[in-house]
């Protein structure tokens, strides 16, 4: 019997690899999206409705809800990435608004309406922005995380392979330090996470590449059309690209292409230097070694095979 694909709410900060993730989640036979939810941070909250809108219009998915979550994270203030991302979060793309509308309620209890009404447990919620709303999920809601299948995350720098670090401060990855509070809620919560981080994502091997962009330019369907001129600004400046959200989505789609080890995580929220560091246990042995609350981190993906998955998608009509 054909597996059933597995449902996704997909929590997304609004950037330009956001909207590439969503697309290659929408055009994944293997997931079933069944919302959005948004969160601050490479943009603001309204303004990541806004893309995710745009993504699914694409699709003319009416049946996928949007909804906005917080539009601070829990304690601190802001930081957004448009230097990078653009003021549109979409690379300056000067995209038409979507005909679309965001749902009234709140993501936060749309989460968990949807959670308590999935009938198996089986509900995957993929995080590729800071991790606020699902910390006031988990808050508002204790009981709700054993109806959490499972959390995969975009986020952290593990210092397991030689791209392990920052990438807002020497040791701090965008969403982790956007809102370690929300982090480490998560992280502490004992729920099921897989965390997919720069280690990866930020391999050179791993990269969308100018050729690869040549080809998607060259191709004539709307997703193309879309993901070209979302990436023109950024490639024209950078020739590359990193993908961090779509290989994290890409783990829940592909799940033998990524490989990953067990290790115990803690936050660090108070540092001088180090606020949200993904401190990491790579000891392999110490009496005082830890282990509590392992997370599923990724330490090796089948690039190519993950770059036909993604441009497969972005190219067929
Ligand atoms: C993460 O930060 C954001 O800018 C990207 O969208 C990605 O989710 C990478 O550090
Ligand atoms: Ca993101």
């Amino acid at each position: 019997m054909p597996k059933r694909p597995t449902r996704l709410i997909i929590d997304t900060d609004g950037g330009i690899d956001d909207a590439l993730a969503l697309i290659l989640a929408l055009r994944s036979p293997e997931v079933e999206v069944v919302g959005v939810s948004t969160v601050s941070g490479n943009v603001r909250v309204e303004q990541a409705a806004i893309n995710a809108l745009r993504v699914i219009e694409l699709f003319d998915h009416r049946d996928i809800w949007v909804a906005q979550g917080l539009g601070n994270p829990l304690i601190r203030d802001p930081i957004r990435a448009t230097s990078f991302h653009g003021t549109d979060g979409l690379g300056d793309s000067n995209l038409p608004q979507p005909r679309m509308r965001t749902r009234k309620e709140s993501a936060i209890d749309l989460i968990v309406d949807q959670l308590n009404k999935e009938k198996d447990h089986g509900l995957t919620i993929v995080c590729i922005g800071p991790l606020t709303n699902i910390a006031a999920v988990l808050t508002n809601s204790p009981n709700i995380s054993g109806r959490i299948g499972e959390l995969l995350i975009m986020g952290g720098a593990f210092g397991l392979s030689r791209h392990g670090y920052g990438n807002v401060t020497p040791v701090a990855e965008f969403n982790i330090y956007s809102d370690p509070e929300a982090a480490k809620i998560v992280f502490e919560s004992g729920i099921r996470v897989r965390a997919v981080g720069l280690d990866v994502t930020s391999a050179p091997e791993n990269w969308l590449t100018s050729a690869e962009y040549s080809r998607v330019k060259a191709t004539k369907n709307g997703v193309s059309v879309f993901a070209t001129r979302i990436l023109a600004n950024t490639m024209q400046k950078r020739h590359m690209f990193e993908l961090h959200d779509p290989i994290a989505v890409g783990a829940v789609i592909q799940p033998s292409l990524y490989h990953f080890i067990e290790r115990s995580v803690k936050i660090e929220t108070k540092g001088e230097y180090t606020t949200g560091m993904t401190v990491t246990e790579r000891r392999e042995e110490a009496d005082n070694i830890w282990t509590e609350n392992p997370i599923k981190i990724c330490t090796n993906l089948k690039s190519q095979r993950f770059k036909r998955l993604f441009l497969g998608h972005l190219l067929k009509n």
